[in-house]
């Protein structure tokens, strides 16, 4: 089966948004070797709040809209694709491992509820089939959230 698929069975079959959310990160993180590290950022107000997460803990529990990657992709609306984080200025690691980055908002109805964030220890591993695919995963998770809730009550 491929990971979609996977995704789209652990998002309808969960019993709980915590346990959804966090399937989709092993799911991602097991299923496609260059992703490293796989979690979603909720937003609170203006800043984005840590929840479930598949890898190595992260300092980076809240992060204000504008700081970092996840905080520039939350403040414009865009999709972030960073292929080589030592290039950037306004990042914020979490381990010297990471390499590269993809974040992608999470719309509800026109309005951006949280983030999928990938981490991958490659240089430039993010292609074309990434981003669609995990498109399609945000927009499945914005409807298991309208659904039952965000669990971003459970890191
Ligand atoms: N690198 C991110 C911080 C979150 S971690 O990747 C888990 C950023 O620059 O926003």
């Amino acid at each position: 089966m491929d990971v979609l698929k996977e995704v789209e069975n652990a998002l309808s079959s969960a019993e709980s948004p915590e346990t959804a959310l966090r399937s989709v990160c092993t799911l991602l993180r097991e299923g496609v070797e260059h992703y490293d590290w796989v979690g979603f950022y909720m937003v609170e107000g203006d800043e984005l709040v840590l929840g479930p997460y598949s890898g190595a803990p992260t300092e980076h529990v809240r992060i204000g809209f504008g700081e970092g990657i996840c905080g520039q992709a939350a403040e414009t609306g865009n999709v972030f694709v960073v292929q080589d984080v030592s290039k950037e200025s306004n990042y914020l690691s979490c381990s010297p491992d990471v390499r590269s980055e993809i974040v992608l908002p999470i719309y509800d109805d026109g309005e951006i509820i949280g983030e999928l964030d990938i981490d991958s220890h490659r240089i430039s591993p993010f292609g074309d089939e990434d981003r669609k695919m995990l498109e399609k995963v945000c927009s499945m998770v914005a409807k298991t959230v309208r659904r039952c809730g965000n669990g971003k009550k459970h890191i």
